[in-house]
């Protein structure tokens, strides 16, 4: 068949939200995404990575099957759903669900009211997860709620919230919804919230809830079902610019097609073809799409197992053996057991729900996790090219080591059958990921055995690998020789040791990451040993002993489970008048929106008129000098207009805020891999991006590389100053110490990960040069300074705008006013508006994140644990360029401190200068490694003087009013406070002793629990850095305006501001609207940093309503009992002014380096948290149980927004100290470049019970009604779970008799916790020549002891 000959192109029809689309110009490249977004203007669905790892995109698909003539709902990823394959289907987007307009969802309105947004960006896809659930449960169980949520991300909430709008809906909720005393009918006995006094502890309530209506729901069009039911089917056709999509209805059409096109994919989920073409430049020009074949699709159980259709989705099969599971006896699904237990972390539910079980299998990526277990239990493919059909074993296709073997060109997968398993018959799958739930495994495994009848001697073995190597590998010899073994010890002994020497993994040897696979491997091996040992005991106990008791915890899997969570704050006095709206918890003023989808966000701005987009072309070298840029076929792109570079700047391309500047283009060198040589701006996103994939640049390398910091020490590369902070004599204190402990740790970097990507659209409006820009920033008067100096032209030609900012994190300042350069230099050289959105991957590999530490230190202290001396120093990874790293460097030493009292301290933070990406301001600003690094030697000192690390804490906390290191008074009254209560509120003292039991009684599975003090200062150490200011207008109908200095980036500023001025001006909120933070009406406002957005902008709000009450006081005295319109009517007749500013002139915080005192900060936040967490030695994974937070934030304004501060702040902190891990090529390119391969924390990763409370009554005289700052203090806090992971290895160190002082670097990753957990496994791997060691099941055996005296 060719194509040449083929019928014309279709038109696709479809339905969006009820309405039917007619597309007569169908572009098989075209994913729905962009569809909804540009060419529908539904924008509500949003673009966090394009590539189905984070689910902002999701959308509920629908389609009638007129066999079943049911109807079925699920949910996808918008971002990876070609349209052409949405043929009679009906798709619901966020918009659709709901809207202001009509009527909002119950879904929408509970995610609001429970508080579930902060900056909103992931809401939609939230919704759309659940909405699509409820479609098909109206009343799903707890596990289904977690389950659906699995693939979306959010990077504020820390999710509590959105689950507890969730948990609303679960069939388990239907109960007291925890209404007055913190105790819910459904909790456990021995919960956290039990003892709990009478305190608020709900921010929302159920009351308000309307009830869900299933009947309210939008139909399924009857016109899809007609065309289903009567439309005989026929083959499709869709030609794009440069692709054609064909569907075929018949096997036989199939397989001529095949044989026309054999390189052309099958394209059924598009969740493998999709990515390779998006972002590894794979290229097809035909796609065929055979989903709608029927003998894909089969179901059909035979005398030996179940023939399931190559095209059904994984969430199918997962359906499919979940029912076989419940139907057939135990000992026939032995294999589906295994392959379900893959199934259910397989990606998100959006994934599964359209990623086909032939597509995992056939497009063989060594990380299917199906591969491993199908090859494993002797599956066969049923495959059929032109005239031809055959059936393979699956194993087959992996005999050639690289999973090339036997399927050919012209062959397609029709089937794939699953057998039963037989008697005597075990089989097990394993995975280990980066994060337990949508992760890609770092290596798993299918393992089956069968015993001849009777016994337990080998009769067949069977053990597949994948993740480890470049294709699923199977370790055949060794189960070759094992065959006709014994299943004891000595064969499992050997069996580790084949295994290790058959699967050899590139690599150098010492590769930490190539030790921690064949770890894994050989700890799978082990597993399974201990399984199948335990289910002969269940067959045959007088033969078979089983495996002791304490081993048998690690045989389950940790399990995501619905979180338990108590918030308890202070309520608001009783004398308080219930208009008055502070202090009370108040859901996000755009919280409705957010969940609807109406909320507008850079890229959701309509098109302006002849507007281009930009991409930047930028180097993939971190240090060159730039030779020449070809540009010329690039140029010839459809739809390009121009490509700009450094020629085009008008004025400065340079900005000096230190001695080295920071560079809009790179001109004659590059200095970091993604610095952006120049742009691409063309008639479309995609046809931009395609030109500047063909830009060619030339360098010639230049010397020397510094990527790390140990290179940038040893090539004295440093930004200037280096700092100083030291009090006492620490020399001297040295000599009188009883004990010295020095270290040294690492700290990787983190990236903002914020889910809306640097976004920009900049407007030249044609006369007097004067420019809009719209941007997604967190500081609107630096952007305008910056893209006024490279124009050249005045401040005051320059507007810049700012709605609202899809999570920001520190990440939207500076490194955001050159991206904003780059397109205002586009948009005045082409007199065009620009729009530069960044893709996930080019966000994170230009923009850089959080510094990388390392630190030095050494400390004294006495045997009592007192710390009487500490000398230590800072390496601070700045990257190529200063931006703010000094000042990062500056606050670290500050507050390194933390929580404790050191009388003779001395240290330095250096700041290196290196080829990485800028490193920039990240929540905490340099406290959260600095603090980790003196948690890290409390720990040590711990673990050297044998007293517990909370004893150590204690002892050196701050007690009375004392002075800092730097000369600061402190009174830390409330830091004992919080301890004392954390210390009570976890039940600390009782449950290390349910620990300690725990771990005598479990010996692969350890916990471990830790509680951390802090002490978080508030204040930018600068005075004119804390300006606020507002401008408040009253319009004659009484409706008021409120604008402020302050960005709404999630943190709740708008509402806290319009609570305030609703206090300030006794009305209701309802009468105050925000519209945008702008240039134009608050000038040089000061970025939203440091926490300190709602203490500076919230003076000058009151400060602008005082003036204006002020005004009106006369006329208010003259007609007490009128009303606000009344008033205001009156106040313009007599002509008083109805508009005012308000202003705040800063905190007189300084700081002198020179003599190393200074009072930087103006108050100090306290908290304290306690982690429990649970490991799994085998494997380094772990699981976080349970998390009391204590934070003293003063009086809060808004509980639900504060809380929600704590939370997600606390979140974000597990993710730097414990999973989010940078990679980068030796070269210096960042392989992790999405949410693919970098792993921020997903719902499976919240503890599960999880507590915060207010400390009261804390007052604090310098903010806005005694409140505190609160954005950033939470994040340190999520080091508990990093010291509860440490405890909980120590746990494992000491029953091991392994060395007691031990170094762990952050991320605290499963591959650290399993290094660290040494045994026979890591020893093997370690040292494979070292016969003479040999495993026992028995934890008493000599063998523990003897590979712990071979321990480094
Ligand atoms: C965000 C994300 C997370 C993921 N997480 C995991 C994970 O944790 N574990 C895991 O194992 N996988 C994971 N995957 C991979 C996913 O499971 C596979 O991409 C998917 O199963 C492939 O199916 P598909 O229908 O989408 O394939 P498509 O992309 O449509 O096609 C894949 C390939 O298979 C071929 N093919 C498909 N069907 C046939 C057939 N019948 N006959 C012959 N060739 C055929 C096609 O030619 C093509 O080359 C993830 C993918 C994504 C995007
Ligand atoms: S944008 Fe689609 S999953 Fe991230
Ligand atoms: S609210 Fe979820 S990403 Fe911001």
């Amino acid at each position: 068949m060719a194509l040449q000959g083929a019928a014309a192109a279709e038109e696709l029809v479809f339905y969006v939200n009820g309405r039917k689309i007619i597309e007569k110009n169908a572009d098989p490249e075209q994913m729905l995404l962009a569809y909804l977004r540009k060419r529908l203007c539904l924008t509500g669905t949003k673009y966090g990575c394009g590539g189905g790892g984070c689910g902002a995109c999701t959308v509920m698909i629908s389609i009638y099957e007129p066999a079943s003539k049911k109807i079925r709902h699920y949910s996808a990823n918008a971002c990876l759903l070609p349209i052409c394959s949405l043929y009679g289907a009906a798709v619901t987007t966020v918009e659709g669900v709901g809207s202001t307009k009509s009527r909002i969802h119950p879904v929408q309105e509970r995610l609001a009211k429970c508080h579930g947004s902060q900056c909103g960006f992931c809401t939609p896809g939230m919704v759309m997860s659940i909405y699509t659930l409820l479609r098909n449960h109206p009343e799903p169980t707890s596990e289904q709620m977690i389950a659906a949520l699995a693939g979306n991300l959010c990077r504020c909430t820390g999710y509590r919230p959105i689950l507890d709008a969730c948990k609303t809906f679960c069939k388990e909720s239907i109960c007291c919804q925890r209404k007055t005393n913190g105790k819910c009918c459904l909790d456990q006995e021995d919960d956290l919230f039990d003892n709990e006094e009478e305190v608020p502890t709900s921010l929302f309530s159920t009351d308000e809830f309307q009830p869900l209506d299933p009947t309210q729901e939008l139909i399924f069009p009857p016109e899809l079902m007609r065309m289903a039911e009567n439309q005989p089917k026929q083959t499709l056709f869709f030609r794009g610019e440069r692709v054609t999509w064909i569907s075929p209805v018949s096997l036989v059409e199939l397989l001529d097609l095949k044989a026309a096109y054999p390189k052309a994919p099958l394209v059924v989920g598009n969740t493998s073809v999709g990515p390779d073409m998006k972002f590894r430049g794979v290229f097809h020009p035909v796609l065929i799409a055979p989903a709608r074949i029927p003998d894909l699709n089969v179901l059909k159980y035979t005398n030996d197992g179940l023939t399931l259709g190559a095209a059904c989705s994984l969430s199918l099969v997962k359906d499919i053996l979940t029912n076989a599971i419940a139907e057939f006896p135990e000992e026939k699904t032995r294999v589906f057991c295994a392959v379900l237990q893959q199934l259910r972390t397989l990606g998100g539910e959006q994934i599964r729900n359209v990623a086909s079980f032939g597509g995992n299998i056939i497009s063989r990526k060594p990380t299917s996790d199906l591969n491993p277990v199908l090859a494993a239990s002797n599956c066969m493919l049923n495959l059929a090219s032109r005239g031809q059909r055959r059936q393979i074993l699956l194993s087959d296709i992996f005999a050639d080591g690289v999973g090339n073997n036997t399927i050919t060109p012209e062959e397609i997968l029709v089937s794939i059958h699953v057998p039963y398993s037989r008697k005597g018959e075990y089989v097990s799958a394993f995975r280990q990921a980066p994060r337990r739930e949508n992760a890609l495994p770092i290596t798993n495994a299918g393992m089956r055995v069968l015993f001849e009848e009777g016994t337990d001697v080998i009769k067949e073995l069977s053990i597949f690998y994948g993740g480890a190597l470049s294709a699923t590998v199977c370790a055949k010899q060794t189960c070759c020789t094992l065959t006709g073994r014994h299943w004891n010890e000595q064969m499992l002994d050997e069996a580790c040791r084949l295994v290790l020497k058959e699967i050899t993994l590139p690599g150098s040897a010492g590769d930490e990451n190539v030790d921690y696979k064949k770890t894994l491997m050989v700890s799978f091996f082990y597993r399974f040993f201990l399984e199948v040992s335990q289910s002969l005991k269940t067959m045959n106990p007088c033969h078979y002993p089983g495996i002791p008791v304490e081993y048998g915890s690690v045989l389950q899997d940790f399990k995501t489970r619905m979180p338990q969570s108590i918030q308890i704050y202070q309520d608001v006095e009783p004398s308080q008048s219930p208009q008055d709206p502070v202090g009370r918890p108040v859901m996000h003023q755009s919280a409705i929106k957010h969940a609807t989808g109406e909320a507008v966000y850079i890229d959701d701005l309509p098109s302006v008129d002849g507007e281009l987009f930009l991409a930047a072309v930028t180097s993939s070298r971190a240090h060159a000098k730039i030779v020449s840029i070809d540009t010329s076929e690039a140029l010839k792109v459809a739809g390009v207009f121009d490509v700009i570079t450094a020629h085009d700047v008008p004025a400065a391309n340079e900005f000096h805020f230190s001695d080295d500047p920071e560079i809009i283009f790179a001109r004659n060198e590059v200095i970091c891999v993604g610095q952006i040589v120049c742009a691409v701006v063309a008639d479309s996103d995609v046809h931009a991006k395609q030109a500047a994939a063909k830009v060619k640049i030339e360098y010639e390398v230049l010397e020397p590389v510094i990527l790390t910091i140990e290179e940038a020490i040893k090539h004295n590369s440093f930004f200037e100053p280096k700092r100083k902070l030291e009090q006492g004599n620490v020399d001297e204190a040295f000599e009188t110490v009883d004990n010295i402990v020095e270290g040294e740790i690492c700290i990787g970097g983190q990236k903002h990960f914020y889910m809306e990507t640097q976004s920009m659209l900049a407007v030249p409006k044609g006369e007097d040069k004067e420019m809009d820009l719209y941007v997604s920033t967190q500081h609107p008067a630096i952007i305008q300074e910056m893209v006024a100096a490279s124009l050249g032209v005045p401040a005051n030609r320059i507007m810049c705008h700012v709605k609202r900012v899809g999570g920001a994190f520190g990440g939207k300042i500076l490194r955001t006013g050159l991206l904003a350069s780059v397109a205002a230099v586009a948009a005045n050289k082409t007199s065009r508006a620009v729009r530069l959105i960044l893709s996930r991957e080019d966000d994170m590999v230009i923009l850089g994140g959080r510094h990388p530490f390392m630190a030095k230190y050494k400390v004294g202290f006495m045997n009592d644990g007192r710390i009487t001396a500490v000398d230590a120093k800072y390496y601070v990874n700045g990257g190529c360029t200063p931006d703010e790293s000094v000042l990062v460097a500056e606050i670290s030493l500050l507050k390194m401190d933390n929580a404790y009292k050191i009388p003779n301290l001395r240290c330095w933070a250096y700041v290196c200068k290196t080829n990485l990406p800028s490193n920039t301001a990240f929540r905490g600003f340099g406290f959260p490694q600095s603090g980790l690094v003196t948690e890290t030697w409390i720990t040590d000192i711990a673990d050297k003087t044998g007293l517990s690390p909370e004893k150590i804490r204690e002892t050196n906390m701050y007690k009375k009013n004392e002075q800092t290191h730097f000369k600061q008074k402190l009174d830390p009254q409330n830091l004992i406070r919080c301890w004392n209560e954390c210390m009570e509120k976890s039940a600390y003292y009782s449950r290390r002793t349910a620990i300690n039991e725990f771990n005598k009684q479990n010996y692969w599975k350890k916990r471990g629990i830790a509680i951390v003090p802090m002490k978080f200062p508030f204040g930018l150490s600068t005075p004119y850095l804390s300006q606020g200011a507002a401008l408040v207008h009253i319009y004659t109908d009484g409706s008021v305006l409120l604008t402020h200095g302050g960005i709404e980036m999630g943190q709740g500023i708008h509402t806290k501001m319009i609570q305030i001025a609703s206090r300030e001006l006794n009305i209701p909120m309802s009468c105050i609207h925000f519209c945008e933070t702008s240039t134009t009406t608050v000038p040089n406002a000061c970025a939203s940093v440091g926490s300190a957005g709602t203490d500076v902008n919230g003076m000058a709000v009151k400060d602008a309503c005082q003036t204006l009450l002020k005004r009106l006081q006369p006329i208010i005295e003259k007609n007490p009992t009128g009303t606000w319109n009344d008033w205001i009517r009156e106040a313009f007749k007599q002509s008083v002014s109805l508009s005012a500013t308000g202003y705040f002139r800063g905190y007189n915080e300084y700081m002198d380096w020179e003599k190393g005192e200074g009072q930087p900060f103006t108050y100090f936040l306290f908290g304290a948290a306690c982690s429990e967490v649970e490991i799994n030695c085998l494997t380094g994974d772990h699981k976080n149980l349970r998390t009391d937070i204590v934070m003293d934030i003063g009086c809060s304004i808004n509980p639900a927004v504060d809380i929600g501060q704590i939370e997600g702040a606390f979140v974000q902190g597990v993710g730097l100290y414990t999973m989010e891990e940078l990679k980068y090529s030796s070269e210096g390119a960042l392989y992790t470049r999405g949410p693919d391969q970098y792993k921020i924390p997903a719902v499976c990763d919240i503890p599960e019970q999880f507590s915060v409370s207010l400390l009261s009554p804390s007052q604090n005289p310098y903010a806005i009604y005694a409140s505190k700052g609160i954005g950033e203090a939470g994040f340190f806090l999520g080091c508990s779970v990093f010291f509860a992971l440490r405890d909980a290895v120590t746990g494992v160190r000491n029953e091991r008799g392994l060395k007691k002082t031990f170094a762990l670097n952050s991320p605290l990753t499963a591959e650290q916790i399993r290094a660290n957990c040494a045994d026979a496994f890591t020893q093997m791997v370690l040292c494979p020549t070292d016969c003479m060691l040999a495993l026992s099941l028995h934890s008493s055996s000599p063998c523990y002891a003897q590979y712990s005296l071979g321990e480094k």
